[in-house]
């Protein structure tokens, strides 16, 4: 089969290896891609949000299968515009994509089918939700609607700040037109969780948990970022929270998705937070985390090929999905800096040591072949993910094979997985 990946960063990469693994791949292209990704695959020059020009080249290479890795082609339509063009497409519809593009969306629906969620209010008026917010209770959680990198969520300690942040969101637009609406949130506390899942429109099938850190230095201090690393799977991820999940939120969310017209297919993410009342959903995502994809597509048995077409066909059932029982770590290597203001195109050396090591992947973010070679060319620039029969065992090889590679300016958490030690 030819296949086509969305996307560019280490996400795509993972999704990369892990169909290149199977014996059903011919011939793999990437667009955009990066300079990883473009040892495995052939990368063509042409952005995830240019549609016309994905679905021209898909046709004249006769590509069989696209697998959509990034959120914003999703919640644009690009699932939709391929298969009007013939194509056999991996990712929800616009019209499923919604569960991710829209908070306030997520959020109806989550009550309208009781799945446990923080209790909010929708607003699409600056002034209702200052009036809304005189009598609220602090601390209290603001979320741009839109898409915004994962930056759009303001917890507000006092009502001066969420006075401060209806602003930021919605008069000032520091979102864009993300903040066109706006979600105020009850505030939680609790471990976080993420469970990716594969879903055929009627049958999920849950992977393996993974917990990311998304601040930028260590002890979880410092701006949010896309995600600095994490592991698989969540100790905290217990038989109780499994049970608990399958029972009021997995299945409920895919049957709420098809009783409302809007049949899901692909990858749902749940981020969860573990409360002392129990499991609730912080947000749902309609694609593979990343990083969560450099922990758990290397974890996974099956061939990435056939898990995907049983999620196209409605097949999923047929499918037992099945993860090695061992444990995986990533550690991104990011520009210093990073996420506000870093320099790029240095070069990268050492990646060759990464050949032939077995349990050892260095996904690519942001890179770029250039005549001196590999450069960097992105916030995070690496993810650096290795496994072992343990989480400490993992942790310790991921966080020795972090050495192996040198840029200026590299940077990196030296805490990721450190919550595995209270277990
Ligand atoms: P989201 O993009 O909705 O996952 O939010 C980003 C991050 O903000 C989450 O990973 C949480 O750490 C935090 N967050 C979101 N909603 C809440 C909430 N209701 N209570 C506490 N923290 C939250
Ligand atoms: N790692 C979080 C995300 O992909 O949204």
């Amino acid at each position: 089969m030819k296949i086509l990946i969305v996307g560019s960063g280490g996400r795509e990469h993972a999704i990369a290896v892990s169909v290149a693994k199977s014996p059903k791949a011919e011939k793999i292209y990437c667009a955009p891609g990066n300079a990883g990704i473009g040892q495995i695959a052939e990368c063509v020059p042409i952005g995830a949000m240019e549609f016309d020009k994905l679905i021209d080249f898909a046709k004249e290479k006769q590509i069989d299968l696209t697998i959509i890795g990034m959120d914003d082609p999703l919640v644009g339509g690009l699932t939709d515009q391929m298969e009007a063009a013939g194509l056999r497409v991996f990712g929800p519809r616009k019209n499923a994509a919604i569960l991710e593009g829209s908070k306030a969306f997520s959020k109806d629906l989550m009550k309208k089918y009781h799945i446990p969620t923080a209790a909010y209010e929708n607003f699409d008026d600056p002034q209702k939700a200052l009036a809304y917010l005189e009598t609220a209770p602090m601390p209290v959680v603001l979320k741009a609607d839109g898409l915004a990198l994962g930056k759009g969520v303001l917890i507000c300690e006092t009502l001066e700040e969420a006075r401060a942040g209806v602003k930021t969101i919605m008069e000032d637009k520091k979102f864009g037109s993300a903040g066109n609406r706006m979600v105020i949130e009850e505030f939680m506390t609790g471990r976080e969780v993420s469970v990716l899942s594969f879903v055929d429109g009627r049958t999920i099938k849950i992977m393996s948990s993974a917990q990311d850190h998304k601040r930028a230095l260590d002890g979880d201090q410092g701006l949010n970022t896309g995600g600095m690393g994490n592991f698989s799977p969540s100790p905290f991820y217990t038989e109780e929270v499994d049970a608990f999940c399958k029972k009021y939120i997995y299945q409920a969310t895919v049957d709420a998705m098809a009783a409302e017209g809007r049949p899901f297919k692909g990858v749902i993410f749940f981020g969860l937070m573990l409360t002392d009342k129990g499991p609730r959903v912080l947000e749902y995502n309609a694609r593979f985390g990343d990083p969560e994809a450099q922990v758990v597509l290397p974890r996974m048995k099956n061939d990435m090929i056939e898990v995907v077409e049983a999620c196209i066909d409605g097949t999923l059932d047929q499918i037992d999905l099945e993860f090695e029982d061992n444990a995986a770590v990533c550690v991104v290597l990011a520009s210093e800096g990073y996420p506000v203001a870093y320099e790029k195109g240095f070069p990268i050396k050492g990646l060759e040591k990464f050949d032939g090591k077995e349990g050892y992947y260095c996904f690519h973010a942001g890179t770029k072949l250039t005549d001196q070679g590999i450069v960097t060319n992105g916030g995070r620039v690496l993810g650096v993910t290795a496994t072992g029969a343990t989480l400490k065992e993992a942790r310790a090889n991921a966080y020795e094979a972090t050495q192996w590679v040198t840029f200026e300016n590299k940077y990196m958490r030296t805490d990721i997985g450190k919550a595995i030690d209270e277990v």
